[in-house]
């Protein structure tokens, strides 16, 4: 049983990235709360509330090469209709001069169980040190 929402977790955080990278604003304001808080490298160490911070990068469009998103070993906790799900996140992107590339950044996800679907909350973004 909990492994079922263990997979089905990490799967609906996936969608959540994908559709980061494929700048796929819709799907991301679904799987959103629209108070989601963030800290983020973007962010200059201030913690976001709200939609329109996230919504600036989406309309810069997604990845035009070929790219991949990997969640580097998830550790999911769930605590009541609360889930926090940490992992490294790696981008693999084609840069600018056609040359592929990997970033590694720490991430921490909060999703809350609203009426039935995974919303996400809360984000915490770091660039992994390599
Ligand atoms: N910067 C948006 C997100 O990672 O959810």
């Amino acid at each position: 049983m909990e492994e079922n929402i263990i997979l089905e977790l990490l799967e609906v955080n996936q969608q959540l990235l994908d559709c980061i990278a494929a700048a796929d604003w819709d799907t991301y304001e679904k799987l959103c709360d629209p108070g989601l808080t963030c800290f983020e490298p973007e962010a200059m160490g201030q913690l976001v509330t709200g939609m329109a911070f996230h919504q600036f990068y989406f309309q810069l469009g997604g990845a035009t090469e070929p790219y991949n998103t990997t969640m580097a070993s998830p550790n999911v906790r769930f605590m009541g209709d609360v889930a926090v799900i940490s992992y490294v996140r790696l981008n693999q992107r084609v840069d600018l001069d056609g040359v592929p590339t990997t970033r590694a950044i720490e991430e921490t996800r909060v999703w809350q169980m609203q009426e039935g679907a995974w919303k996400h909350v809360h984000c915490h973004r770091s660039l992994a040190q390599s």
